[in-house]
């Protein structure tokens, strides 16, 4: 559903992805492991049309990606960043009524109440704004609203980083009910069991390039690709 092949691409000048290749399939998840600074996030910006590719290619339902974040995002693909990007002067509802365009076609039907169903905390604070959610709420809100694009392909960017492990324990369910529903997603995570258990497939990324390629089940039980690639 999502190939990289040999992509390059970076910040200006400084060049950090050195020729990434991946395949997500559809109906599955990937995870991307990596240390802190391997270039995950990078990855996902560039998929997203945030960062120029410099070489290489990426192709989105066997055709080429759109170069706009917009046409992206159109062709079906919701990105949660790390940094959530909520909008702290709007309410919980006007988030999501923004959000709610539904243009992704995707495999689960995502309307606005199977997405409070899923998330009731946000049903209880639709008229708080965005700065008085905690960061729990803030991380439910930001995944709310890439559902409601009801998008072929849902990418989170660390979507447990600071999160109390009660609330990592809710959005790990909530995921695996959504794809338990189909719908395929990529997971760029730090915390390595929460990856390994949502996850079908993982990619390890380091200093730009893909290092390891395998099942999440492979990497559970490959002792030596954790240490050498991930410190575990
Ligand atoms: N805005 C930026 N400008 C320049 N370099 C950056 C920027 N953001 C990240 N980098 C560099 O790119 C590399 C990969 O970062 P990133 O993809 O964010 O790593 P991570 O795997 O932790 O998500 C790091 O060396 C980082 O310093
Ligand atoms: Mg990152």
């Amino acid at each position: 559903m999502l190939e990289l092949n040999a992509v390059q691409s970076g910040y200006g000048e400084t060049q950090v992805l050195y020729g990434v290749s991946l395949a997500a399939q559809k109906g599955r998840v990937m995870a991307i492991l990596g240390r802190n600074g391997a270039g995950k996030s990078t990855t996902l910006k560039t998929i997203m049309g945030l960062l120029p590719l410099k070489s290489g290619e990426i192709v989105f339902d066997g055709k080429p990606i759109a170069a706009q974040p917009f046409d992206i995002a159109k062709s079906g693909i919701a990105y949660v960043p790390e940094t959530r990007d909520i909008f702290p002067s709007l309410s919980v509802r006007e988030n999501l009524e923004l959000a709610a365009k539904r243009f992704g076609g995707g495999a689960a039907d995502l309307t606005m109440e199977r997405v409070l169903d899923l998330f009731p905390r946000l049903g209880e604070r639709m008229d708080n704004g965005g700065t008085q959610l905690s960061g729990g709420e803030q991380q439910m809100l930001a995944i709310a609203r890439g559902l409601l694009m009801n998008p072929k392909l849902l990418i989170l960017d660390e979507p447990t980083e600071g999160l109390a492990p009660i609330i990592v324990k809710l959005i790990h369910d909530k995921l695996q009910d959504l794809k338990a529903e189909g719908l395929s997603m990529i997971i760029v995570e730090q915390n390595f069991g929460f990856a390994t258990s949502l996850a079908d497939d993982v990619v390890v990324v380091d200093k730009g390039q893909i290092v390891w390629t395998g099942s999440a089940d492979e990497i559970k039980a490959d002792e030596e690709a954790q240490h050498t690639w991930l410190g575990v």
